[in-house]
């Protein structure tokens, strides 16, 4: 198969491309990548100068942006590309409270360009990653499954669910063959350090306070990213167009549970548990019922969170070049005005 993978230097993007790549060494991935602060060349490079100079590529990395409709028609025509998997996107819930803009910009316009420049090179697949957010918050029983009303709470879920509605009018309106794919909270190497687990770890490694929002009652359902991005896959290749499918890991924790197993595993105090003024909006529980990708794409999450929380645990622990590199000065400069204001 030969894809268009956006955002694939990002967290789940990098995992997946090197997933499917050493699934599928015969498969084509151009991926399109804007390079914002959540974006790292670095994680495939390696892959990159493997590739370099072959007359017919398996990877080829180009630094642009989604909503460029000239580069992105010319990449579908040049590569040959015969689907699209769109990661790219603004994806961290605090940063879109600070500033919607981009979100709505990248999120909401940039998919609308990719599913038009699709629809305009006749793709035969258009899959489209989506997240468990768009359906909004549970309370304490309850799953979310694919027909539950779209119920955005912050402006990055509300930009997802945007993007989600404009992908369904594509599919009923001009037949383009989309599929789109919601996923509880991701975990795994190479999540940017902004997010809880990794954030976490950084902060406990270096003795700092842990700022834990409200009182740490909030609920994730948390998957292994590779199990993710093996579900987007089988999505890919059995999905029906038209369908929507949740992943999810069955693996419900509150977040004063996962930051208290980050400590366990560090060998850190509890004393580092700090709660900070709640995020405005906080949702307070998801949870995923998967049965119908278990059903139609044999989808099963693979790892139990325990094992592979170890094992992320120990990836940023053998990996703390890779850390310390995607701590740029803007990253900097948001982690104080954000966390300065909640203390
Ligand atoms: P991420 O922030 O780590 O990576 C996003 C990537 O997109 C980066 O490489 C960035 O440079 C790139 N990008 C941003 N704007 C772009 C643009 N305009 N053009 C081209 N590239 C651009 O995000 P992630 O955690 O890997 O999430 C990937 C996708 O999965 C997102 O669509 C997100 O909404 C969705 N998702 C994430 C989770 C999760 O737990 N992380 C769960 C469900 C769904
Ligand atoms: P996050 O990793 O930002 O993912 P999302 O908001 O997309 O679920 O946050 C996961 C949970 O952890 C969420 O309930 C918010 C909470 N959280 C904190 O308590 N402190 C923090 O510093 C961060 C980043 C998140």
């Amino acid at each position: 198969m030969r894809l268009l993978v956006t955002g694939g230097c990002g967290f789940i993007g990098t995992n997946f491309i090197q997933g499917v790549l050493t699934a599928h060494p015969d498969w084509v991935v151009v991926n399109l990548d804007r390079l914002t602060y959540a974006g790292n060349r670095h994680n495939l490079l390696a892959l990159e100068r493997e590739q370099a100079g072959r007359a017919d590529p398996n990877y080829v990395f180009v630094h642009g942006d989604i909503g460029d409709r000239a580069l992105v028609l010319s990449l579908l025509e040049e590569h040959r590309l015969e689907a699209v998997v769109n990661f790219a996107a603004e994806s961290h819930v605090d940063r879109s409270i600070n500033d919607p803009a981009p979100f709505l910009s990248t999120n909401v316009m940039g998919a609308q360009n990719l599913l038009e420049c699709a629809r305009l090179r006749g793709v035969k697949r258009f899959v489209q990653i989506s997240t468990d957010e768009v359906y909004g918050s549970l309370g304490a029983y309850g799953t979310f499954n694919e027909s539950t009303p779209l119920s955005p709470n912050s402006p990055y879920s509300a930009s997802k669910a945007s993007a989600d509605l404009v992908c369904r009018a594509y599919r009923e309106t001009y037949g383009l063959p989309v599929i789109i794919t919601r996923c509880s909270n991701n975990y795994g190497p190479y999540q940017f350090p902004e997010k809880l687990i990794p954030l976490m770890f950084l902060k406990a490694k270096n003795g700092d306070p842990l700022p834990v929002y409200g009182q740490g009652t909030n609920v994730r359902d948390w998957i292994w990213v590779g199990d993710h991005c093996k579900g987007v896959e089988l999505a890919l290749t059995r999905g029906a167009p038209g369908q929507v499918y949740n992943f999810g890991g069955a693996a419900e924790r509150a977040n004063l549970d996962v930051i208290r197993a980050i400590l366990k595993a560090l060998g850190k105090p509890e004393s580092l548990i700090t709660f900070v003024k709640d995020r405005p909006g906080h949702d307070q529980r998801y949870a995923m019922d998967f049965s119908k990708a278990a059903r139609e794409l044999d989808f099963a999450p693979s790892l139990d969170f325990e094992t592979g929380l170890a094992q992320t645990l120990n990836w940023y622990r053998d990996n703390s070049a890779w850390l310390e590199s995607v701590q740029s000065g803007a990253y900097r400069r948001f982690m104080d005005e954000w966390y300065g204001e909640r203390a």
